[in-house]
């Protein structure tokens, strides 16, 4: 029995605060803090994950699909598309507003029945345990497919150290390395 969520947090940005997208976005230098420049940004993210989708990419799985709208983009754009999740209101939400198969569990808890040629993770490979992330994803993806993450990583503005998120990062970089070079 996989682990369901109910990530309350996740569920305020887009019910209450009416966010349709649940990453911060790719800003410009100089952009206001403003609603209005968030929901830009999250646009200009989303298009810049579309256009680094490799070439001869068909079958795609956006693992942590949130509100599903990068599927919706991913649909648009003539991928075959699938989102994963264990949340149970994105679950919903998902079943509501896009036309597309569903997982509702944890990629730690996930076994692709037929295996996809990218795997997209965006803003969400924080969320997954780091071993499963990789193993999974091998079971996951054909032979040459790829892994794409995307994820924000803060250095403390101060001291120029780095804070437990970007350690984070450096530590999955060599989990990265030592995936491919062991494979
Ligand atoms: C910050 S949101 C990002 C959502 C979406 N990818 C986006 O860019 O808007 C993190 C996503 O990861 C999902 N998530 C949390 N734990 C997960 C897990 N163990 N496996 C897969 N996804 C998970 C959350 O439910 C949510 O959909």
């Amino acid at each position: 029995m996989s682990k369901q969520k109910n990530d309350r947090a996740l569920r305020f940005y887009n019910e209450v605060l009416g966010l349709d997208r649940l990453h911060y976005g790719m800003w410009e230098s100089g952009d206001e803090l403003t609603f209005a420049k968030l929901r830009e940004a999250q646009i200009r993210y989303e298009e810049f994950l579309v256009n680094h989708i490799p070439h001869g990419v068909k079958r795609v799985l956006d693992v942590g699909c949130g509100t599903g709208m990068l599927v919706k983009k991913l649909l648009d754009n003539g991928y075959n598309v699938e989102g994963l999740s264990p949340d149970i209101n994105q679950k919903r939400n998902f079943a509501e507003n896009i036309n597309a198969p569903f997982h509702h569990l944890g990629f730690e808890e996930f076994t692709a029945s037929e295996r996809y040629d990218c795997l997209i993770m965006s803003e969400s490979a924080q969320y997954i345990n780091m071993e499963k992330l990789f193993q999974n994803a091998r079971q996951a993806l054909k032979q040459d497919g790829y892994l794409m993450i995307c994820d924000y990583f803060v250095f403390k503005n101060a001291t120029g150290e780095k804070s437990a998120k970007a350690a984070m990062c450096s530590k999955l970089f060599t989990a990265c390395l030592r995936s491919i070079t062991s494979a």
